[in-house]
């Protein structure tokens, strides 16, 4: 296989990635002026004294921190969350639903959590559901009974729910179901979950929250109002079945005698949190490139998955937030349709897939697997402000002669660096790629970066000099363990 193509000083003598100061941290530069970055820049350089020109001589600790998904959701999210809720107080999904699928390995446990945040195996810690999401309160509550019966703790003094969030009823899911089947083969791939109507009737303001839902008057009046129109909608467009009233609504109010206790004022109890000095993670769900404003339009899904969703969907101001940690894994996969530039039909594809496991995590549908995309990493850092990089499945590379990760693309012969706009624009864009030599060492024990063979070495400070993001951590396997912590992101 060929050497490396281009040399951009990936083999230089080992040192932390996040020592060797990426360009974007250069003096001068917009970014190094704001506090944090400069703080943490000084902190690397052992230069106390400038500590006290910026910011006074206290101690300081971040303390919330967004963890958003850089690709196309399933990065391992998940795992990063369950990892870091060691470091927090609080953990709080913003947005999505269970079209969500975070996979936990704790020990020889394996658990797949759709709508519970992923901090629920911690003791001691409040999960949050906030405002932006939207909630199967079924899904939900055959949740809660899993994890109880692998006795894990989940009640209302750990998990508390947004009165805002929105319900996902019957009809989102039945619509969503037989939209996708009328569009045949342009259709979307959706989860099936409902999600995108539920979002629809929240921007129309027809939506039930969940603080009507445990309200029985309110909720029977409102579910009237609405199953008119969509049975309507169901059976004179799509031709599918009508929903039954009564069947509906013995369902949902039971769910919401057993959700009350759970209903909670999410934005209030963070804020009183901050107050506290209690550290709070926000973890996202899906990614960047599915966000519906930033994403691969009108292949996303239909929230804001990138970090600036946690502000709207927790209730929480951008000036609370610390620091964004980007999930990126080693390679590139999507679940449903879509564009996917650097996308593998070939054995390389296969290969990722299958010792990558690349199932869906809600769906059970084989991913699409393909090699990193610096063109949407770099996008993933300028829409989420990422301060730090979580590289995961580095094992899944092993035994690759050469790796490629592609740096631009080609569009109607002319070089193009930036992600374009226009999902027609994507579909027509061919990567250009640079080479790696892979390895083929075993990498799942490696706990520190210097345990890492050079040529792997190698590959991640390219991935941090190409992204211009610091690496934060470094994941070698699935289990909780399987983890390279360079730097705590809650301890910059
Ligand atoms: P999420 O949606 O971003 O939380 O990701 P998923 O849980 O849907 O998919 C990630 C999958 O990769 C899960 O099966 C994880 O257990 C697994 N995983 C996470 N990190 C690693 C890793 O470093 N190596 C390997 N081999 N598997 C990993
Ligand atoms: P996590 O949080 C991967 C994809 C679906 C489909 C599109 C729209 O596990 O990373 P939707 O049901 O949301 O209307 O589907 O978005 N999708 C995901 N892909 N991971 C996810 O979540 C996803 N959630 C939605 O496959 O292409
Ligand atoms: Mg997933």
């Amino acid at each position: 296989m060929n050497p490396p193509t281009a040399d951009h000083g990936y083999g230089r003598p080992s040192v932390r990635p996040w020592v060797s100061a990426p360009a974007m941290y250069h003096s001068g530069t917009p970014r190094d002026r704001h506090p944090a970055v400069a703080r943490w820049h000084v902190h690397l350089c052992g230069l106390v004294t400038a500590i006290h020109e910026t910011s006074g001589p206290e101690v300081f600790l971040m303390s919330s921190v967004i963890v958003v998904g850089t690709q196309w959701g399933d990065e391992g999210k998940g795992k990063v969350v369950d990892l870091l809720s060691e470091s927090a107080d609080f953990i709080v999904r913003f947005q999505g639903g269970n079209n969500a699928g975070h996979t936990l390995v704790v020990g020889n446990k394996k658990f797949i959590l759709h709508l519970v945040p992923s901090g629920i195996l911690h003791r001691s810690k409040t999960c949050c559901i906030g405002n932006g999401v939207v909630l199967d309160p079924g899904v939900l509550l055959g949740e809660i009974e899993k994890l109880r019966s692998n006795q894990v703790q989940v009640d209302p003094n750990n998990l508390v729910i947004s009165g805002q969030a929105h319900v996902i009823m019957t009809y989102h899911r039945e619509v969503d179901n037989a939209r996708e089947l009328r569009k045949g083969k342009g259709k979307i791939g959706t989860t099936g979950r409902g999600i995108g109507p539920c979002y629809e009737d929240k921007a129309s303001r027809a939506g039930i929250r969940l603080h009507e839902l445990v309200n029985p008057k309110l909720f029977a009046e409102k579910l009237k109002v609405n199953l008119e129109e969509k049975n309507f909608y169901l059976e004179k467009f799509l031709g599918a079945k009508p929903l039954d009233y009564n069947q509906i609504a013995d369902e949902y109010l039971a769910y919401g005698e057993q959700l009350r206790p759970y209903v909670g004022n999410v934005s209030h109890l963070l804020e009183k949190a901050r107050h506290q000095g209690k550290n709070i993670l926000f973890e996202g769900a899906q990614g960047t490139h599915l966000d519906i404003d930033h994403g691969t339009y009108p292949f996303v899904t239909s929230s804001n998955a990138v970090a600036g969703g946690a502000c709207c969907g927790a209730g929480v101001g951008p000036t609370h937030i610390d620091t964004v940690l980007g999930i990126c894994k080693a390679y590139t996969t999507r679940v449903g349709g879509g564009p996917f530039p650097t996308e593998l039909e070939d054995e390389i594809g296969k290969h990722l897939q299958q010792k990558g496991a690349e199932f869906g995590s809600t769906t059970g549908r084989p991913r699409r697997c393909g090699w990193l995309d610096m063109v949407v990493l770099r996008n993933a850092a300028r829409l989420n402000g990422l301060n730090s990089l979580a590289i995961t499945k580095l094992d899944v590379l092993t035994g690759l002669e050469e790796i490629r990760i592609a740096t631009s693309y080609v569009h109607e012969a002319s070089a193009m660096e930036t992600f374009p706009l226009e999902c027609l624009t994507l579909e027509k864009c061919d990567p250009s790629y640079e080479s790696f030599s892979g390895w083929s060492e075993d990498i799942s024990s490696a706990r520190d970066f210097s345990d890492l063979p050079v040529k792997t070495q190698r590959y991640l400070r390219a991935i941090e000099e190409l992204a211009e993001v610091p690496l934060s951590i470094i994941s070698v396997g699935p289990g909780r363990n399987q983890t390279i912590l360079l730097r705590n992101p809650f301890e910059i």
